[in-house]
C-alpha cells in the first residue's frame, strides 16, 4: 500500500469512528481500511473507557477486534447491529459496490444487510465510473463445475482464486472456494441471475440499496457521499 493510499484510508476510517457511540454494536467488515478503523476504535476504548460490541465478518477482523479491546458478539445475540462499517474494492457513482478482494464477501454481505445503517470507507482510487473488475464469488466446492458452467452461460469467465502460503485454491473462512468471475457488464439483471444459481453461495456485487453512505478518504480530508 502506498503512503498516500494509507493516509486516505486513515482519514476515511477516522471519519467513520465519529459515528460510533458507547454501547453500540457494529457489523465489522474486513480488509486493510477496516483494520485502520478497528485500531481507531481501540484507541477510543482505551482513552474513553467506552464499551463497543462488534460482529466480525472474517477471522482477520475477529482477531483484530480482540487485539484492540472490542467485545466480539454475533447475530444470535444481536440480530440488528446499529451500524456496519466496511471497505470496498470498487464503488460506482450510484453507490453500487464490488467487494470480496479479501474473500470475506459472504459474511460481509450478511452483516451489512443485518445492520440498521451501512457505511463504506474507501480511499479515493476505489471510486469508478462503472464497476469493471472480476466479481468475487463464493462457491460450495461440491457445486464448482456446475456453477462454472452456469457462469459461462451468462457470458462470464470464472477463475478459481489462488493464494500464497497454501497450495491452490483459496478457501474462504466458511470452507468454500473463491472464484473471480469476469463479465462483459455488471448490472442488476446479472445480480438476479447469479442469485438464482444453486451452489453459488454469494457474490461480491453489493447493490446501492444496501448502502447509506460512502466515506471517501483523500490526503487532505474526506468527502461523505450520501444518496
Ligand atoms: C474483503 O473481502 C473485501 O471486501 C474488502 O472490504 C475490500 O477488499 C477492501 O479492502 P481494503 O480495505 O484492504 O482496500
Amino acid at each position: 500500500m502506498s503512503q498516500v493510499e494509507k493516509i486516505e484510508k486513515i482519514n476515511a476510517a477516522r471519519k467513520a469512528v465519529e459515528l460510533i457511540n458507547d454501547g453500540m454494536t457494529i457489523g465489522l467488515g474486513s480488509g486493510s481500511t477496516v483494520e485502520l478503523f478497528v485500531k481507531e476504535l481501540g484507541k477510543r476504548v482505551t482513552e474513553e473507557g467506552i464499551e463497543l460490541y462488534v460482529i466480525p465478518s472474517s477471522y482477520q477482523s475477529h482477531i483484530l477486534a480482540v487485539q484492540n479491546g472490542l467485545i466480539v458478539t454475533d447475530l444470535f445475540q444481536v440480530d440488528e447491529p446499529d451500524i456496519c462499517v466496511d471497505g470496498a474494492d470498487q464503488v460506482d457513482r450510484d453507490f453500487n459496490l464490488i467487494k470480496g478482494g479479501g474473500a470475506a464477501l459472504t459474511r460481509e454481505k450478511i452483516v451489512a444487510s443485518a445492520s440498521k445503517e451501512f457505511y463504506v470507507i474507501v480511499n479515493s482510487s476505489k471510486i469508478v465510473e462503472k464497476l469493471s473488475m472480476p466479481v468475487p464469488v463464493e462457491i460450495l466446492p461440491f457445486a464448482f463445475g456446475y456453477v462454472k458452467r452456469r457462469i459461462a452461460e451468462l457470458g462470464g469467465m470464472c477463475m478459481l482464486r489462488e493464494g500464497t502460503g497454501k497450495l491452490k485454491p483459496v478457501i474462504s473462512d466458511n470452507g468454500n472456494f473463491i472464484a473471480d468471475c469476469s463479465f462483459e457488464s455488471i448490472d442488476t439483471e446479472l445480480v438476479w441471475k447469479l442469485n438464482s444459481i444453486p451452489g453459488l453461495i454469494e457474490h461480491g456485487i453489493f447493490l446501492s440499496e444496501m448502502v447509506d453512505a460512502v466515506i471517501v478518504g483523500y490526503s487532505e480530508g474526506v468527502k461523505v457521499l450520501r444518496k
